[in-house]
């Protein structure tokens, strides 16, 4: 029997009505992220056909270059949030410093942390590519704009998380806590809708045996690191486990897989990078809330990302994400104890 068809904007109003005090507002946020997805969708699905390929020839705060989706993107997601009065400042990978609210707009108490395309190594291969976001209430008094003490918060603070996958389809997946279940969305793009294709999604455990890493990185690991992937690959004379490596070099594909299969996503610390590659505001905390809501565990190797509190818009921590006995043996490894 057909289920019944639930577009993301009906199932954010259901959402909204279970949650007596909520005034509309946050659910009108949520729509604006989602629409600005279908614009962003629209564009990397064209990608190869107009000229949006290649790079802009500048370089973002990251040291990396700009490729043109990556500005787009940018734009996209900027021109969406910036007047509808929700919020009080944005922080983007691509931007130094916190992105204000234009004066000749209303604020609102909201602020929006957002990867506008992750994977961007990707884009020029046709890999599958994302956006990453995350919603925090301002901690400072309204009526002012946003400041970076609005922004530095811990991710169990998140009002809402999560990310869109530009892959074979367009699929958004978000949750608005830990409590309130993670729910993947499929683009329609025949009628322009993103309707309810995965339920409740639950990180299965015992989960596919699949672990994901660039393991070209392998000599700059700590011991512990290697020790555990060694086991992984059955090296350590303990037997495989038939465990299968994959590993996309897009964040949001790579944790997308391990959400609805199951298996264990890493960016352990290496000698280059001591803290990891992954941003904690709109890398890791988003994906860390949607792993736990799914039921999975998200760490640092030692803490949950949750628990985090950044210093600085861009810091960075390594990163463990997927099925809780997979991330708590890789945390045996990491403080010796296997
Ligand atoms: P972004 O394109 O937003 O800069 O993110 C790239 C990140 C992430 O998507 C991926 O997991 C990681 O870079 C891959 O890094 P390596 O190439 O070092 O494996
Ligand atoms: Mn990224
Ligand atoms: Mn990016």
């Amino acid at each position: 029997m057909r289920s019944k068809v639930v577009t993301i904007d009906r199932h954010i109003i259901d959402q909204e009505r279970k949650n007596p005090g909520a005034t509309g507002r946050f659910s009108l946020l949520l729509y604006d992220i989602a629409l600005a997805a279908k614009i962003i969708s629209r564009e990397v699905n064209m990608a190869g056909l107009i000229d949006v390929l290649g790079r802009t020839g500048e370089v973002n705060v990251q040291g990396e270059e700009v490729q043109k989706l990556d500005a787009f993107a940018q734009e996209a997601m900027v021109k969406a949030m910036d007047h509808a009065g929700h919020l009080c400042c944005m922080v983007s990978e691509e931007c130094e410093d916190i992105i204000p609210i234009p004066e000749k707009f209303d604020m609102g108490p909201y602020v929006l942390l957002f990867d506008p395309l992750d994977g961007s190594s990707n884009i020029n291969v046709n890999v599958s590519i994302g956006t990453i976001f995350s919603v925090l209430h301002r901690t400072t008094p309204r009526g002012r704009p946003g400041t970076i003490d609005d922004c530095l918060q811990p991710g169990y603070r998140q009002l809402a998380a999560g990310y869109v996958i530009y892959g074979s389809s367009t699929m958004l997946v978000y949750t608005t806590g830990i409590t309130s279940g993670v729910h993947g969305f499929t683009l329609d793009p025949s009628i322009g809708e993103f309707l309810l294709s995965h339920r409740d999604i639950r990180i299965p455990d015992p989960p596919a045996k699949v672990y994901s890493v660039n393991e070209a990185y392998y000599g700059l690991w700590s011991e512990e690191q290697q020790r555990l992937v060694d086991h992984l690959r059955g090296l350590d004379g303990k037997g495989n486990g038939g465990f299968k490596s994959r590993y996309i070099g897009s964040l949001v594909s790579d944790f997308h897989r391990t959400l609805l299969q199951g298996g264990i996503f890493m960016y352990p610390p290496d000698e280059r990078a001591p803290k990891g590659k992954l941003r904690i505001l709109y890398e890791a905390s988003p994906l860390a809330l949607v792993c736990e809501a799914a039921g999975g565990r998200a760490s640092d190797g030692f803490r949950n990302i949750l628990n985090l509190i950044p210093r600085g818009l861009h810091d960075r921590t390594p990163v463990f994400l997927g099925s809780k006995s997979l991330v708590g043996l890789a945390e045996k490894y990491l403080i010796g104890d296997l």
